[in-house]
C-alpha cells in the first residue's frame, strides 16, 4: 500500500482536512477554539461570543456582540407554515427527528440562493430558531398549546430555551441559565467529530447549507456520538443509590457492555470539558438539585476508572446537569444541536472556501469478477 492508500478502520488517526477552527487533544490533551482555551471560554465568555468566534473567526467587540445578539433575537420566530408541519409530527417522535425535519422544512421556505451571502444568515437563523422549533412542537403535542416562540430581545440562547421550556412567565434562575450557557460553549465545536465530518462531506458536493445541517443532525443523533448524553441519563436513572450503581456498572462491564458517556477516540487522558461540566453538575446538586444523582454519577466514574482506566467525556456529567435543571432527557441531544450548529457552520464555510469533493475509496473484499448468470439459469 502506498502512503496515499493508507487504511484505518473508522479513519482513526487519519488527517483528512486542514482547518483553522479547533484543536482537539493535541498530544492527547486540551481543546482550543480558534486558539482560545476552552477553560477560558467556559469561565469568561458566553455562548453568543463563542458562536460569533466560530462563525466569523474572531471574538466580537462589545458593539459586534450587541448587534449579533440582536440578530439572533430577530431570528427566533418561525414561519406559520413550519408551525403547521411541526403540529403534524407525532408526540412519540424523537426530538432529534423534529429538528432534522424542521431544518429541512425551513430550507424549503427560506432556501439558500447565493451561498456566499446566505450561509451566514442561515447559520444564525438555525442557531436562533432550533429551540423555537423544538419547543413549539413539544407544547403543541404535549398539551395542545400553540406557543409564541419569541421571548425578550435581550434573552440569550440559554434563557430563550429555558423560558420556552417552562412557560411559567418567570425568569429562569441565573444558576440554570449559566449552566446551560456553559454547556452550549462546551458543545459548540470539536474538530472532525462524526457530525462535522458528515457536514463537510455533504458540503463538498456543493449542495445547500440546510442539507449539510440535516446530515449533521442525523449523524449526531447516534448514541456513539451526541446521543450519548441521553443514553447516559437513561443509564443513571436505573440507579436509585450508589450501591446499586456500583453493582450495576460492575455487571455491565462484566458483560462487556458500553458505559455511555465514557471513552473518546482522541482524548486518552480525559476530556478537558469534563471537569468543567462536572463542576456545574456538583454546584447544581448543592444548590437545590439532586445530590443523589451527583453521588451516583461519581460512583459510576470511580468504578469505570478503577476497572477500565476510562474517563468520562462531556456527555456524562451533561446528563446530570441537564436533569437537575429539569430538562427532559430526550432534549439533551437537541441542545447539543443548538450549540454544535455553530461548529458545523464553521466547517461548512471552511469546506466551501477551499473545496475538494470528499470521496475516499474502500478496500474491495468482494468476489472476483465472474460471469453474469441469466435469471432462468440461477438455482
Ligand atoms: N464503555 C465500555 N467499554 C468501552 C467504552 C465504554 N464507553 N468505550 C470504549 N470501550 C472499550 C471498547 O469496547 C474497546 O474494548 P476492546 O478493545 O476490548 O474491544 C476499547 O475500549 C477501545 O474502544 P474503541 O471502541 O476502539 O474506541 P473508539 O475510539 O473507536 O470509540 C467511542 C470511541 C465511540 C466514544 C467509545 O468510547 C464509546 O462507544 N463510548 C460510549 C459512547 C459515548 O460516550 N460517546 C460520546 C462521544 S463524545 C461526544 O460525542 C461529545
Amino acid at each position: 500500500m502506498t502512503e496515499q492508500q493508507q487504511y484505518s478502520k473508522g479513519l482513526a488517526g487519519i488527517q483528512v482536512a486542514e482547518s483553522d477552527i479547533c484543536t482537539v487533544g493535541v498530544k492527547g490533551v486540551g481543546l482550543n477554539y480558534r486558539g482560545y482555551d476552552i477553560k477560558d471560554l467556559a469561565a469568561y465568555s458566553t455562548f453568543e461570543e463563542v458562536a460569533f468566534l466560530l462563525i466569523y473567526g474572531s471574538l466580537p467587540s462589545q458593539n459586534e456582540l450587541s448587534n449579533y445578539k440582536r440578530l439572533l433575537s430577530s431570528f427566533r420566530d418561525i414561519p406559520g407554515g413550519l408551525k403547521d408541519i411541526l403540529e403534524r409530527i407525532p408526540s412519540s417522535a424523537h426530538p432529534m427527528d423534529v429538528l432534522r425535519t424542521g431544518c429541512s422544512v425551513l430550507g424549503t421556505m427560506e432556501p439558500e440562493v447565493n451561498p456566499q451571502q446566505d450561509q451566514y444568515r442561515i447559520a444564525n437563523r438555525l442557531i436562533a430558531s432550533f429551540g423555537s422549533m423544538l419547543l413549539y412542537w413539544y407544547h403543541w403535542t404535549q398539551s395542545g398549546k400553540r406557543i409564541s416562540t419569541v421571548t425578550s430581545p435581550d434573552d440569550s440562547t440559554a434563557t430563550h430555551f429555558l423560558k420556552l421550556l417552562r412557560l411559567d412567565g418567570k425568569e429562569p434562575s441565573g444558576l440554570h441559565v449559566k449552566a446551560v450557557d456553559v454547556s452550549l460553549i462546551l458543545y459548540a465545536e470539536h474538530d472532525l467529530a462524526a457530525s462535522s465530518f458528515g457536514a463537510r462531506v455533504t458540503a463538498s458536493t456543493l449542495t445547500d447549507f440546510y442539507s449539510c445541517i440535516c446530515t449533521a443532525i442525523g449523524t449526531l443523533r447516534g448514541p456513539l456520538h451526541g446521543g450519548a448524553n441521553e443514553a447516559a441519563m437513561i443509564l443513571l436513572s436505573k440507579f436509585p443509590n450508589t450501591a446499586s450503581a456500583e453493582s450495576g456498572i460492575l455487571e455491565m462491564l462484566k458483560k462487556k457492555e458500553l458505559i455511555m458517556g465514557f471513552g473518546h477516540r482522541v482524548y486518552r487522558n480525559g476530556d478537558p470539558r469534563n471537569p468543567i461540566i462536572k463542576e456545574w453538575s456538583k454546584k447544581l446538586s448543592q444548590e437545590g438539585g439532586n445530590p443523589t444523582l451527583f453521588a451516583v454519577s461519581q460512583v459510576v466514574e470511580d468504578i469505570v476508572f478503577r476497572e477500565k482506566k476510562m474517563h468520562p467525556n462531556l456527555d456524562f456529567y451533561s446528563a446530570s446537569t441537564y436533569n437537575q435543571i429539569g430538562i427532559p432527557t430526550n432534549f439533551f441531544t437537541p441542545i447539543f444541536v443548538i450549540s454544535r450548529t455553530t461548529g458545523w457552520a464553521a466547517h461548512i464555510i471552511e469546506q466551501r472556501s477551499n473545496n475538494k469533493l470528499i470521496r475516499p475509496s474502500a478496500i474491495y473484499t468482494g468476489p472476483e469478477p465472474r460471469p453474469y448468470v441469466p435469471i432462468i439459469e440461477r438455482s
